[in-house]
């Protein structure tokens, strides 16, 4: 109910925001992030949690101990079926301080919170380290931080990777052509109005920003899995 509210009010703005390029609210400010982000998480968790299942058991098949790192978690719902999908993983959950305390609920309530470690801070801004990890999970977090921003992080993941590593991008496409689907092609307006610089993104813009970032390689592609519902998985895999 609060969050109908709250995209009713948003959306009656769409006008304003269509003439001045301004968001009418911006939830990747911290402290706005804070406030609406722990409601909006728990719902998402509901929501894909069938769908990270999926994508967990696809990413550590034939897989033992990887080492994770979930960026701008919220629950931690796709990182959490990675641990249980493979029992000797090792997770790192990062996210602004307050949505941190929401996750560390989930993963001690998932019975996985002892192979979690935590990095709170501005995704812009905190150190993922060099070589660290398999998997690099961005789980609905490109739309709301655009292009520059995006293609810095993966740019700073794809150094946090060690070789054979691979980035997971779960999101909204909409089609090359941006003719369609519907639902990415209205969720990039609902960027417009919550979010400075965001926005969907397209299979092509993806593969050309994860190449640009270093994931190209002659053995590589980035590529394509759908794992239920609107949002597939983006994978590109390091060197
Ligand atoms: C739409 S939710 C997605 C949460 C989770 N990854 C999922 O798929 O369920 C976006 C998350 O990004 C976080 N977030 C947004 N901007 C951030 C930033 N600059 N630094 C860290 N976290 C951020 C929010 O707090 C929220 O947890």
């Amino acid at each position: 109910m609060w969050e109908a509210d709250r995209l009713w009010e948003m959306w009656g703005k769409l006008a304003d925001a269509v003439r001045t390029g301004r968001p009418q609210m911006a939830v990747n400010q911290q402290q706005k992030a804070e406030e609406f982000f722990p409601t909006l998480v728990r719902s998402l968790h509901i929501q894909n949690r069938d769908k990270a299942q999926t994508l967990a058991r696809r990413l550590t098949a034939g897989r033992k101990g990887l080492r994770g790192i979930d960026v701008a978690c919220g629950s931690g719902v796709w990182g959490i079926a990675v641990c249980e999908a493979d029992p000797e993983a090792r997770f790192v959950a990062q996210g602004f301080p307050a949505v941190l305390d929401l996750t560390r609920q989930y993963v001690r309530q998932q019975g996985v919170g002892d192979r979690y470690e935590f990095l709170p801070g501005n995704l812009r801004e905190v150190d993922f380290g060099r070589d660290r990890f398999d998997l690099a999970l961005l789980g609905n977090i490109v739309h709301s931080e655009g292009e520059a921003s995006s293609r810095d992080l993966f740019r700073r993941l794809h150094a946090a990777l060690r070789p054979g590593g691979r980035i997971v991008i779960v999101d909204m496409l909409p089609n090359d052509a941006r003719t369609g689907p519907e639902f990415p092609l209205f969720f990039a307006l609902n960027m417009l109005l919550a979010t400075e610089e965001g926005g969907t993104y397209t299979l092509a813009e993806y593969t050309e920003w994860l190449c640009q970032a270093g994931f190209h390689t002659v053995e590589t592609t980035v590529e394509m899995m759908d794992v239920g519902g609107h949002s597939p998985a983006v994978i590109a895999t390091k060197a």
